[in-house]
């Protein structure tokens, strides 16, 4: 039984994929049996409210503040999404004055005290609820809730496209941010995502290796692995609520490439742990 691990999903741009790919390799998780929790750790911009069309009774802000426990604020979905496994879901909240108060109006003290809360939450979703995963979704940039997750988790995905601005934007944030966390054990990866290849029209459409080759050019500019990379696919981009593809469309192309790279990630953790015993 291997130990659980915290992933978190984060991108210098906005709007890379992290919501999605983090919601969909979660309940992907939850789906083949496994004990999963999502956070949603974009307390700047919350998503998960709506994405999963929820309005729990507390929020990861009320344990931030000291006002609420983890087991308060989990919100279990298991049993209404079908899954073999558990799949928590932990809101932030979306009102106006809460994302105010995260930004504007604690002070560095507060900012402390709900860090030592969340770590402590995070250590308990582990010995108690028995995770095999804990996914922090969080909001794009540098920003205190996402360094904060960086630091927390045990991997590391970066979500970018193959775009010029998303490429220098990821290699400073790597060379700032990461490097200095990544010296204390946590594993960075990058998932590449919206990259050409899906267009119904014939000249635009993926050629043999294509990919391939895109990855390992990335991976020789910013000089980190990439775990795996997603096409960008007209219906889940204009889609208006695209709601858990990869276990409610399981046929899609977009579910396989987030199959692939869920094998990957469980393959990767078994690997590190083997090599840490
Ligand atoms: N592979 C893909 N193909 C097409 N559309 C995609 C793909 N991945 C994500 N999208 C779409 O891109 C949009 C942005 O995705 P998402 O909200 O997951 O990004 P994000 O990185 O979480 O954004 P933010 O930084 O604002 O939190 C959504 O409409 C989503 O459906
Ligand atoms: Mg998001």
């Amino acid at each position: 039984m291997s130990a659980g691990k915290a992933l978190a999903f984060h991108s210098y741009k906005g709007g890379t994929g992290k919501t999605t790919i983090a919601t969909n390799l979660a309940a992907f998780y939850a789906k083949i049996g496994m004990r999963v929790c999502l956070l949603d750790c974009d307390l700047y911009a919350p998503s998960l409210t709506t994405y999963f069309r929820k309005t729990p009774e507390s929020y990861i802000n009320n344990l931030l503040a000291g006002e609420a426990e983890i087991s308060d604020i989990l919100v279990d979905v298991s049993s209404e999404l079908g899954l073999n496994g558990k799949l928590l879901l932990g809101f932030s909240s979306p009102r106006k004055v809460d994302i105010h108060e995260i930004e504007i109006r604690h002070d560095m003290k507060w900012q402390l005290a709900a860090l030592r809360r969340f770590l402590a939450a995070k250590k308990e979703l582990f010995s108690e609820y028995k995770l095999d995963y804990v996914f922090f979704d969080t909001s794009p940039g540098i920003r205190y809730w996402s360094v904060n997750c960086i630091a927390a988790a045990d991997f590391l995905f970066l979500t970018m496209r193959a775009s010029d601005m998303d490429i220098e934007g990821t290699k400073k944030m790597i060379k700032e941010v990461y490097e200095s966390l990544t010296k204390f054990g946590s594993k960075c990866f990058v998932i590449l995502n919206k990259v050409p290849g899906a267009s119904p029209i014939k000249k635009f459409q993926e050629k043999a290796n294509e990919r391939v080759l895109l990855e390992k050019d990335i991976e020789k500019s910013i000089g980190i692995k990439v775990t795996g990379s997603i096409p960008c696919f007209c219906d889940v981009q204009f889609n208006k609520h695209e709601f858990l593809s990869a276990i409610n469309q399981p046929k899609h192309r977009f579910s396989k490439n987030l199959r692939d790279i869920a094998n990957k990630i469980n393959g990767m953790n078994q690997r590190f742990q083997v090599d840490e015993e």
